[in-house]
């Protein structure tokens, strides 16, 4: 638990702003003190909004000497270069998922952080949660035996019917799998280790989009990245992962994550979230159990409260203090390559063995 208070600075107030300012107000030591957007009306509004003293464009907020960490809620196309600056400028940096777009660029960024003695976090940090947390005491405590398989499906978060100017979703740096792919593969690679390689196929379906958000800003989308992909992931461990990352999968009663032992299997809720039911049925069982939660919920299940964001900057501040950094860029590094090799594999026809690994990151229950 961080002890002193960490000055906080939002690069981006678009979509995901609020759910920031909310989530991290249930951290007092956690104090946002400036708000920095390309757009300044915006970066005004959200700050009137929501009661954050300073706000100005992205340079005002880089050059302001009392924000420590810096966290960048910028779309992925930005993340690479807006990460290295804040570095260079000295803060601490919190990065909203992907960590960036390319392998190559998100290594930038973890040489930047080394360059310059800063800590570098990033989302998604929906495995610290709950549910997460809970399922890797599970298989950690041999709840299932030996894991053997695991599944993840991802539908669609139809974000053409709720996001103002959802075109980042399915352009560079968008798509299912890399939007929705990084909280499923930091699932997994919480609970299961790093991956050794991807096999897959994708493919564009609708080529363009109808928005029809309420508030929205734009009316159709041109779709320039894979919305369905099916990909095969063998962990270093020898589990084998099977998912379907769509934004083409409008319904589908097909389960969120699944991990499958030699004694049982564990079932998990939707990883784009912090909490909610993890089951575990043993084989032989009549039914499943409910597991009891392995650390205290973030949000309250089934509300809006649940999709509040902010155990990730917790998170760095921890690591500022000088406690384990379990979101940091080395794991986000992995998760990323993980996700660009679904891409890489399908254009080859060939499995892309990953040459990124990571540590599991040190649970937050007590054993
Ligand atoms: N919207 C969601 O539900 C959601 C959920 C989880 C994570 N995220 C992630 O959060 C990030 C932002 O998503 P969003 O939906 O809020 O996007 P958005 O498009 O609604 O808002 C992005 C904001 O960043 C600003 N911006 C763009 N480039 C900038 C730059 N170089 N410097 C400063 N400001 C800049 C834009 O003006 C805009 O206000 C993305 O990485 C996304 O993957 C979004």
């Amino acid at each position: 638990m961080a002890k002193q208070t960490h000055r906080i600075g939002i690069l981006g107030s678009g979509n995901i702003f609020g759910r920031y300012v909310t989530g991290l107000a249930r951290f007092p030591e956690l104090r946002i003190v400036r708000v920095g957007d390309i757009d300044v009306d915006r970066a005004k509004q959200a700050a009137e909004e929501h009661s954050v003293p300073a706000w100005g464009d992205d340079a005002e907020l880089y050059a302001d000497d009392t924000v420590d960490i810096l966290v960048n809620l910028t779309p992925p196309v930005h993340h690479a270069r807006t990460v290295v600056t804040a570095l260079e400028a000295g803060k601490h940096v919190y990065v909203e998922k992907p960590l960036a777009t390319t392998v190559e660029e998100g290594r930038s960024t973890l040489a930047a952080a080394a360059r310059t003695g800063r800590l570098l976090g990033s989302a998604p940090d929906t495995f610290l949660g709950s549910a997460s947390q809970t399922l890797r005491k599970a298989v950690d405590s041999g709840a299932i035996g030996d894991p053997i398989g695991a599944s993840a499906f991802i539908g669609h978060s139809k974000a053409e019917t709720w996001h103002p100017n959802p075109a980042f979703l399915f352009q560079e740096g968008g798509g299912p799998v890399m939007d929705m792919g990084p909280y499923y593969v930091a699932i997994l690679v919480n609970a299961l280790g790093p991956v050794r390689s991807v096999a897959a196929a994708s493919r564009i379906g609708a080529p363009l989009r109808t928005v029809t958000a309420p508030e929205r800003t734009v009316d159709t989308i041109e779709v320039t990245v894979p919305t369905h992909a099916a990909a095969v992931l063998t962990f270093a461990s020898g589990v084998i992962g099977t998912t379907q990352m769509s934004f083409d999968v409008w319904d589908t009663d097909l389960p969120a994550v699944e991990i499958y032992g030699t004694e049982g299997t564990l079932s998990l809720p939707n990883p784009n979230h912090f909490d909610g039911d993890v089951r575990l049925r043993r084989h032989g069982a009549a039914d499943w159990t409910v597991l009891e939660p392995a650390v205290e919920l973030f949000g309250a299940v089934g509300t809006r409260e649940q999709a509040r964001r902010g155990l990730g900057v917790r998170d760095l501040a921890n690591a500022v203090e000088g406690g384990p950094h379990r979101a940091d860029a080395t794991f986000a590094l992995h998760v990323l390559e993980a996700l660009c090799a679904v891409e890489d594999a399908s254009r080859s026809g060939r499995a892309v063995h990953l040459d990124t690994t990571c540590e599991r990151p040190e649970p937050r229950y007590s054993a």
